[in-house]
């Protein structure tokens, strides 16, 4: 996907053609979160700092109900929002990719199809981490698939096998042919409502036909010399970024160090503060009246600060979101892209889980997001990141799931800065939020930035996740007596970031974790 990208730019593409690109090759190469069957978020800065957001969000179909995935107690029925037909939003993809390409795109929509549809139907060589991840998928691929899938073509996949998408390739050449009616409308359309209907799902012809992506205004905010562009809602990230931003503005990060049990501190209980708000006051603005100037009001960031003590760790029970006045009623993806001009792109777009709902439909060959369990399907229930959330981000017909996914974009003395984004579910905020202090705070390069290790805290569950080499066993001991509980966790995230150096050339950080790449010219 990265090459395809670089030979978009090389052939005199912007950013947002190879932005297309990149987006419809890895509906091919990385079947486990690049989609057309999911959605996402495109955050752009022109050259001369213009700035835009385009919301690809999934949609709840027209028949969603609040109590649609619950049982007669009303209970969660487990894995309901996430397996088979019913766990699918309204898929956004194919309209936002149109909708970028309509207003920056410089090539032909056609030529930006093509690589996709060349590698659905000659096939490439899968990875060794992709060979595991279809091995260990294959039950669940059977389980959702009666007839069999391009995915169950073998049992046992290795490194190098070739994995050719026949179906894929045909959906691909109606989008390429009739752009978003090749997916919304005709056949494709109709082989996602069939598929609907040999299950339990409810996504309809007329849900598909009336899919708009939107076009929004990033929200943006300072830190000290950097300005922050970010995703809106109905993504969380942009405000939970600029919000846990603010909140740590103030204290010397870079002097106490990395990952000092100082440093830590002051990051995990911004964290804590910042994702008890999100909880609370975080869903679709089409829906609910989202507080979004408060709560990025640098003040109420730092007055969340003050009943927070260096002897201990506040506990989450003592944490409740913040009041305002009441006049104001893990898989995904990113890429990052910078063209020769200076254009930039911020792309994170998913399935939501490994593979989403395993799904994939039958005769079109791709797979349908899970994404309905971003809805707080019951006040106060976890989803399967853990978060919780309320009447904000409950299920309503049309109505868009939250999101934690956090594309952005910074810029300093008005330049260019940074493109940076990741997967990762709830992690996703906490990880962009220290990879950028990596670089501001603690001088790493773009790519220390995003490998070094990580930790996380979302207010609740009340733990801290840490990677297995993050913070030294002295600070742990500190942070542990001050009431800390350390959680390792297997690594998460796949952060992928270009930053511009002060010489004008690019320097670009891929993940270690995933099979993410480096490529420009
Ligand atoms: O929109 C969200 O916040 C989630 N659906 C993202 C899921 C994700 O990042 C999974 N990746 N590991």
């Amino acid at each position: 996907a990265s090459k395809v990208g670089t030979d978009i730019l090389k052939k005199g593409g912007n950013a947002v053609d190879a932005s297309v690109a990149v987006q419809f090759v890895l509906s091919v190469v990385l079947p486990i979160a690049g989609n057309i069957g999911g959605g996402g978020f495109l955050v752009y800065r022109s050259a001369d700092g213009q700035y835009d957001a385009l919301d690809y969000r999934e949609k709840a179909p027209g028949k969603a109900t609040e109590m649609m995935y619950l049982d007669k107690e009303g209970n969660p029925i487990t894995d309901l929002s996430l397996f088979g037909q019913l766990a699918a939003g309204v898929p956004g993809t194919v309209d936002g990719m149109v909708k970028a390409h309509e207003k920056y795109g410089k090539l032909s929509w056609e030529e930006l199809i093509q690589p996709a549809i060349d590698l659905a139907e000659k096939g490439f060589p899968i990875t060794a981490a992709q060979a595991e991840e279809f091995t260990y998928s294959y039950k669940n691929f059977e389980k959702w698939n009666a007839e069999g899938t391009a995915f169950t073509e073998k049992k046992e996949w290795k490194k190098g096998d070739v994995l050719i998408q026949k179906e894929l390739a045909e959906t691909l050449k109606l989008i390429q042919k009739n752009g978003r009616k090749g997916f919304y409308e005709g056949k494709t359309a109709d082989l996602i409502v069939n598929e609907m209907k040999s299950g339990n799902g409810i996504i309809s012809l007329e849900d598909l036909k009336n899919y708009e992506s939107i076009w929004r205004t990033p929200v943006t905010g300072n830190y000290k010399d950097l300005k922050i562009i970010s995703m809106p809602p109905p993504s969380s990230g942009g405000i939970a970024l600029i919000s846990l931003l603010h909140s740590v503005e103030n204290y010397p990060l870079k002097k106490w160090g990395f990952q000092k049990d100082s440093t830590v501190q002051v990051m995990v209980e911004a964290e804590r503060r910042v994702y008890a708000d999100r909880a609370e006051y975080l869903g679709d603005p089409d829906f609910y009246k989202v507080p979004q100037n408060e709560l990025i009001q640098k003040e109420n960031s730092i007055s969340r600060m003050i009943n927070f003590s260096f002897n201990h760790a506040t506990p989450s029970s003592e944490i409740s979101a913040s009041q305002f006045n009441p006049k104001e009623k893990e898989e995904t993806t990113h890429y990052s892209i910078v063209d020769k001009d200076g254009n930039a792109v911020s792309v994170t777009t998913t399935l939501n889980g490994g593979f989403g709902s395993f799904v994939v439909v039958k005769g079109a060959g791709f797979i349908l997001n899970n994404e309905m369990d971003d809805f707080s399907v019951k006040p106060g229930s976890p989803n399967m990141y853990g978060l919780v959330g309320g009447k904000a981000n409950a299920i309503q017909p049309h109505k868009r799931m939250l999101s934690s996914m956090t594309p952005t974009i910074l810029e300093k003395n008005g330049k260019l800065f940074m493109v940076v984004g990741t997967p990762g579910g709830s992690t996703i905020i906490t990880s962009v939020f220290q990879t950028i202090l990596n670089v501001v705070e603690f001088d790493m390069n773009m790519q220390e930035a995003v490998a070094a290790p990580r930790f996380h805290h979302q207010w609740l569950p009340d733990e801290v996740f840490i990677d297995k080499t993050a913070i030294s066993d002295s600070d742990r001991n500190i942070l542990t007596e001050k009431g800390y509980k350390l959680t390792e966790r297997s690594p998460w995230g796949r952060v992928d970031g270009i930053l511009m150096k002060d010489d004008g050339s690019m320097e670009g950080g891929a993940d270690p974790r995933g099979d993410d790449f480096v490529s420009g010219f």
